[in-house]
């Protein structure tokens, strides 16, 4: 295998998206297709020894089946020792601070923790005092700063099949981003991904679930479904946060069904080349019905396998990154 070059990179964590520049999420993106390559080799071996002998920390502090098996699984193809760690496993249960928890992991010398808290700014707080190298699988309603390069990936791609040129960017593509924006991680992260890769974004949902002044992000806002399909080339639908109905944001989920579902009916709003992203877990038949979950026009498996190159891409990169800021 070629061997990726990490010169580029210079980060010690990933945090967000929102402290990368252009040229950082391109390196990554960059670095992910020789990994890709990996997980389809013919030989059936999935495996390359860049991280032998490291140790990688999944540490989640919530739910999560899709980006903890895939951590876990980069992370593995990349032959690290792999050490998966439950809130309610941990000693954080008997009152320890993260502080503690980590240090006394670091005293067993970690490489690269991957963290998922309910918290924003968990993965910061722990990333300026300790010398692993963090990676944010989630924190609260902040960042998700993997699925939005996997997500960006997963466009970048099939643009480039589609046009049959292989250095084709996102530069002037249009992303419509569905539903709950208010509360997503993933549409932040995104937000920030694809307007920095030169896509034009425009963010549409209930009004309750339109952060307020998300225009200043440099997207374009709506509540009619309609006009945000009408010229998308790929469409994002986020997934409605039932755990937030009773907070009284939210319309009820057959109004939001009739308003913002993603089904063969409302595609005939877009373009016959509109292509559908979902960062799962999907509610089938509410924010996406099942139809076209599974049909042609869907990347949500594609989405899946990218994950797991982007994230390998992303630890090889932080382990060998030249400089520690
Ligand atoms: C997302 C998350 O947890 O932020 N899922 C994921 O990581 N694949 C999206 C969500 O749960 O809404």
């Amino acid at each position: 295998m070629e061997q990726p070059s990490p010169t580029l990179w210079t980060k010690k964590d990933l945090i967000g998206i929102r402290e990368l520049n252009r040229s950082e999420i391109e390196c990554i993106l960059d670095t992910a297709p020789q990994f890709l390559a990996v997980s389809q080799r013919a030989s059936g071996i999935k495996k390359v020894p860049l991280l032998q002998g490291r140790l990688v920390v999944n540490w989640f502090h919530e739910p999560s089946t899709r980006t903890r098996t895939s951590f876990e699984l980069a992370a593995k193809r990349l032959s690290a020792d792999t050490l998966s760690m439950t809130a309610s496993s941990s000693s954080h249960v008997k009152g320890e601070t993260l502080h503690d928890t980590l240090a006394n992991i670091e005293a067993m010398r970690s490489d690269i923790i991957v963290l998922r808290h309910s918290c924003a700014g968990a993965p910061h707080m722990l990333a300026a005092d300790h010398s692993s190298h963090i990676i944010n699988a989630g924190d609260g309603r902040h960042e998700h700063p993997t699925q939005a390069l996997l997500d960006a990936f997963t466009m970048r791609e099939a643009r480039r099949k589609i046009s049959g040129n292989p250095v084709a960017t996102l530069d002037g593509a249009k992303v419509a981003l569905i539903g709950d924006v208010e509360h997503s991680r993933v549409a932040r992260s995104n937000i920030f991904a694809l307007t920095r890769l030169g896509a034009h974004v425009t963010v549409c949902g209930p009004v309750a679930l339109l952060p307020s002044q998300v225009e200043k992000l440099g997207v374009h806002s709506t509540t009619r479904l309609e006009e945000a399909l009408s010229d998308a080339d790929f469409i994002y639908a986020l997934r409605i946060q039932k755990e937030r109905q009773g907070s009284g944001l939210f319309p009820s989920i057959r109004e939001y069904v009739k308003l913002f579902r993603i089904d063969r009916d409302s595609l005939r709003f877009a373009p016959d080349h509109a292509l559908v992203l979902h960062p799962g877990p999907i509610n089938r038949d509410l924010e996406l019905s099942t139809e076209v979950a599974d049909g042609s026009r869907s990347l949500v498996l594609r989405q899946v396998t990218n994950g797991v190159a982007i994230r390998m891409a992303v630890m090889h990169l932080l382990a060998n990154s030249r400089t520690r800021q």
